[in-house]
């Protein structure tokens, strides 16, 4: 069955960004000019994803309206001949993706975020979407997802090797037997283990391609690590009937759920557009003389 549903789930309090996600939306705060929520976005679109479900919190007001037309903001840019600024804001609105939202009314976890996507889903494999993560490749990561599952017709889940000290931050597989090249089969999936207790230093990076089937696990899923219901483990009980396989990423990721790598992120994508990259690149070059 084709993949053609996306869900993203944008209902985190974000405490990690606090004040600045007080009252508005994470997935607003910009990489340049753009917000995160709309680099995932058009990944799915360019992967042949044709409904997303945004599943919301408080404050998230503001993702519906980016995605909305705006039409006093288009009429003036219409009056002032600002020809190029209307047909990007308009591109937006015309994305090519059909959107859906739900608000999740308590932030009790990544896998209470993702059942209530059920019935939008129905039954068809689906991919989720963290929009955490922000992943460059020639082929986007929810299209090698998806090129996967076409051989398994099974559940595959994004993973990429990371640092060990770093492995509690993350999901992380103990992987049973690279089945292809790329492809592991997986004895179990741990949410966040301890540094010493992690089976391998291959780590759940935010992009997931499930069955319909996790729903039955997501009802029945206790709350796990935080008290909150992990995805995670519902993915590890998945398993247990029906194969769940990880699928390594090698490109280049972003992690742009914390100060230091949206920072950096930001950087990164300066340092290639258009409009600013040379003048930030003189301003970087001379902030690195004073630095030393
Ligand atoms: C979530 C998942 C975790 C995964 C991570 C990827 O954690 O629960 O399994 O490895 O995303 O970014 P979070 O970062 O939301 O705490």
């Amino acid at each position: 069955m084709k993949v053609r549903k996306a869900v993203i789930p944008a209902a985190g309090l974000a405490t990690r960004f606090l004040p600045v996600t007080k009252a508005q939306a994470k997935e607003m705060l910009p990489i340049v000019d753009k917000p995160t929520i709309q680099f995932i976005v058009e990944e799915a679109r360019a992967s042949g994803i044709e409904d997303i479900l945004i599943v919301e919190g408080k404050q998230k007001r503001s993702i519906e309206d980016h995605f909305d037309s705006a039409p006093e903001l288009e009429i003036k840019l219409k009056e002032e001949h600002k020809d190029e600024l209307l047909a990007l804001v308009q591109s937006i609105t015309k994305i090519g993706v059909n959107m859906f939202f739900v608000r999740q009314p308590y932030p009790n976890g990544l896998g209470a975020a993702v059942s209530l996507a059920k019935s939008f889903i129905a039954n068809e494999p689906f991919i989720v979407m963290l929009g955490d993560d922000l992943m460059s490749d020639h082929i986007p990561l929810t299209k090698q997802l998806i090129d996967a599952y076409e051989e398994t017709h099974a559940s595959t889940i994004a993973v990429m090797q990371v640092p060990h000290s770093e492995v509690s931050k993350y999901g992380v597989i103990d992987p049973i037997k690279e089945t292809r090249k790329d492809l592991y089969s997986v004895k179990r999936f741990v949410e966040k283990p301890s540094i010493d207790k992690a089976p391998s230093d291959l780590a759940i990076i935010g992009r997931y391609l499930l069955t319909p089937e996790i729903f039955d696990y997501l009802d029945k899923t206790k709350p796990g690590k935080n008290g909150e219901i992990q995805l995670t483990d519902a993915i590890d009980s998945l398993n247990q009937t029906q194969r769940v396989f990880a699928h390594v990423f090698r490109g280049e990721r972003h992690d742009v759920g914390n100060k230091l790598g949206f920072l950096e992120t930001n950087i990164e994508y300066g340092l290639k557009h258009p409009e600013i990259k040379n003048g930030l690149k003189k301003y970087i070059l001379a902030l690195s003389k004073k630095l030393k």
